[in-house]
């Protein structure tokens, strides 16, 4: 398994509010303030590699409605996993359950799928081209009908954004979103809608590992 890079420390980078972190950080959180909008009633959201769950719990903690809502972050460092937990415990978020597992292994998001409301942010620039691709091509099977789905890749080192959105129209996604920074990073966010119809979760599956 490859090294990772020190995430505790990535995550630092949100305290700067000019960096591409925090553009990203602001971009998401108006998507999902949209999606959320989208998506009446009880419903649930799917986070994988979430990190700290800043960008979908600062969202929950600003509405009247986040008790409509069943959370399930998946995130694989213990330390970043428990700055989860105590978020949503301090914003008083009690639908919200974080899963400190591999959220690349299919087993582990049983029960937290099909979701309204997917997040994939943070993944696909740390992970290999095949894994990118099988990912994609597993979405459906974590996607209630017609829901949202919130992904990034940053287009520095590679950009297979292009890629990325053609995939994603072959798997049975709509663009509703794609929004791109020219800084640093390159960072890139989408937002896809789901036209296809529930798929079973193939259990005992890996669809990534980070490479970094
Ligand atoms: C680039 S950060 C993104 C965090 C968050 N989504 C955000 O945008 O702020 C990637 C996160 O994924 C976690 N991670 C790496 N591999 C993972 C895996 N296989 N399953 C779950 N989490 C993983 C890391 O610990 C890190 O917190």
């Amino acid at each position: 398994m490859a090294e990772l890079r020190d995430y505790v420390e990535w995550h630092k980078q949100y305290d700067d509010p000019g960096s591409d972190l925090s553009w990203r950080l602001r971009t998401v959180q108006a998507y999902l303030h949209e999606a959320l909008d989208r998506h009446p009633g009880s419903i649930r959201i799917l986070d994988l590699c979430s990190g700290d769950g800043r960008d979908l719990l600062e969202v929950l903690a600003a509405r009247s409605d986040a008790r409509r809502v069943r959370a399930t972050l998946v995130e694989l460092h213990p330390k970043i996993a428990e700055q989860a937990r105590s978020r949503a415990a301090g914003a008083g978020l009690h639908g919200v359950e974080v899963r400190g597992v591999d959220a690349g292994v299919s087993d582990n998001l049983l029960g937290a799928v099909p979701a309204e409301i997917v997040l994939m942010v943070g993944i696909f620039g740390n992970i290999s081209d095949t894994d990118l691709e099988r990912t994609i091509k597993t979405a459906p099977q974590l996607c209630a009908e017609g829901a949202s789905l919130l992904w990034s890749r940053g287009r520095d080192r590679t950009d297979r954004n292009d890629r990325v959105r053609a995939w994603f129209e072959e798997a049975g996604f709509a663009e509703v979103h794609y929004d791109e920074r020219d800084t640093g990073s390159r960072p890139a966010l989408g937002m896809m809608r789901f036209g296809g119809s529930v798929q079973a979760l193939e259990t005992g599956k890996r669809l990534f590992a980070f490479d970094r």
